[in-house]
């Protein structure tokens, strides 16, 4: 008990000791001079504190962050693209759809700086909440200490600083930490990082002719034994939008002169259920996986049985041409879902309206049906990129500079999470648009669909 407390203790002895030891009746008075600890209080303020750092977490204070990056992105691009503009106006049709795009980009600006108002105006809230809850903590401590005639908490008080010297004297004494070894664009599975793009290396006509402009092709990047110098392309024949069988070809040189191909039909006519739509899918593991007709489905074809199975996006991912690949000067329509290969396997590339219409990574698990794993989300913008491929797990993004250059300029590092708005590597193009884009692991090169021509591309790494 407490030594400065006055303890009044008030006996009452009986009068015959033996009689009372029979009777067993002894009173005892307690009077304490001190005021109870309203150990009530303590457990409030305890309750507080853990309340209080439950609200203001690092993740809330990310999703502020997440958008005014996103937000500067988007101003700077609005920016080039009235530079482009004000440059080519010459009063006529393309000025006037150029003023369109800017206007609902300008109208989509808006709708973010609302969403980072109402965000910012959150936090002000909050914060102003937490300084009052603080206050009143700090109230409620001073006076629970009028009680603490132990000096317990003082000197508990005490203790947590002298700990606290303790550790910082221990971490000064530390040596710095050597800074980690991979660089979040240097790559995980010993690449360095991409310094160019040289080519093309291989440039061709598909047999069909100019006039199919959107298609794949590529090489399986995980083949069943026997089949890793095949080739595969898939044309959309049907108005450019949908394709029904993938032509397949024993090596390099044959597709590129078009002879001996081998074709499987995923129906017989198009479209309809399970068609191939828009250009942007990749074969891997002997299946096709790709956007089917009509719905937000990963559709993945296995060429052996013929079958397909399919996962479905979240549902507020976009498809027919919701968040497609664009620039100031053209939109790719029903390019909403990208499919990429890479060291690790397939991934899924769209957007969502929860996420503001910029891009989200799924890893796509290859198993039958397909499975959505992770995902992530960035800041990118969906409709101001043309195209995107992964390499070692590093999403990388491309824009138009102009009919004869394709810039990849973005890259998002999975394994780190961070992403990069300043890559300033160029891509030589033969021609202006490119409809499909993905890198081949195995070999290091990127396959192009570009206006109907195939072509490859060497990926220089440091
Ligand atoms: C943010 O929202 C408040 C309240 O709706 C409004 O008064 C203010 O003008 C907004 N600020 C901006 C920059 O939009
Ligand atoms: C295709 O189906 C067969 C038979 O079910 C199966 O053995 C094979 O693993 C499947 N291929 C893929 C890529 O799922």
């Amino acid at each position: 008990m407490n030594q400065n407390k006055i303890i009044i203790l008030m006996i009452v002895i009986p009068q015959f000791l033996s009689q009372e030891m029979r009777r067993k009746d002894c009173v005892c008075d307690l009077k304490n001079t001190d005021p109870a600890f309203p150990e009530n209080k303590l457990r409030k303020v305890e309750n507080a504190v853990s309340r209080c750092t439950g609200t203001i977490t690092s993740e809330k204070m990310l999703e502020s962050d997440r958008l005014v990056l996103g937000l500067r992105q988007r101003i700077s691009q609005l920016d080039d693209n009235v530079k482009t503009l004000e440059k080519e106006d010459d009063r006529n049709v393309y000025g006037a759809v150029s003023l369109r795009i800017i206007d609902l980009e300008l109208a989509e600006i808006q709708d973010l700086l609302d969403k980072l108002n109402k965000t910012t105006r959150n936090f002000q809230q909050l914060s102003i909440e937490t300084k009052t809850q603080l206050k009143n903590m700090k109230d409620t401590m001073v006076e629970l200490e009028k009680f603490d005639n132990m000096q317990v908490i003082k000197k508990e008080r005490e203790n947590q600083r002298i700990k606290r010297d303790l550790e910082q004297c221990q971490n000064d004494l530390k040596p710095t930490p050597p800074t980690p070894t991979i660089s979040p664009e240097k790559g995980h599975c010993g690449l360095g990082k991409i310094v160019s793009v040289s080519g093309p290396k291989t440039y061709s006509l598909t047999v069909y002719g100019t006039s199919y402009t959107f298609g794949a092709w590529g090489r399986d990047a995980n083949p069943a034994p026997g089949d890793e110098n095949k080739y595969w392309l898939v044309v959309l024949s049907s108005s450019n939008v949908f394709g029904h069988f993938v032509r397949q070809y024993n090596s390099m040189s044959t597709i590129l002169l078009g002879v001996g191909p081998t074709d499987t039909y995923i129906s017989r006519s198009n479209p309809t259920t399970n068609t191939i739509q828009g250009p942007n899918m990749v074969m891997y593991g002997n299946a096709l996986y790709y956007n089917c007709y009509n719905t937000l489905n990963v559709c993945k074809f296995n060429m052996t049985t013929r079958t397909v199975s399919t996962v479905a996006l979240p549902k507020d991912a976009g498809y027919n041409s919701v968040y497609p690949f664009a620039h100031i000067g053209t939109t790719y329509s029903y390019t909403d879902m990208d499919f990429s290969t890479d060291e690790f396997g397939v991934y899924a590339i769209y957007a969502t309206t929860s996420n503001f219409g910029n891009v989200v990574i799924s890893k796509v698990e290859t198993s039958t049906p397909p499975l959505l794993g992770q995902t992530w989300s960035t800041t990118l913008h969906k409709r101001t990129i043309t195209n995107t491929f992964m390499v070692c797990s590093v999403l990388y993004a491309t824009r138009y500079l102009d009919k004869d250059t394709e810039e990849i300029f973005y890259s998002y590092d999975t394994k780190t999470n961070t992403e990069r708005y300043d890559l300033r590597i160029h891509i030589k193009k033969m021609q202006t648009n490119i409809q499909f884009l993905n890198y081949d692991p195995r070999d290091h090169l990127l396959y192009v669909y570009s206006d109907a021509y195939i072509l490859t591309y060497e990926i220089m790494f440091q």
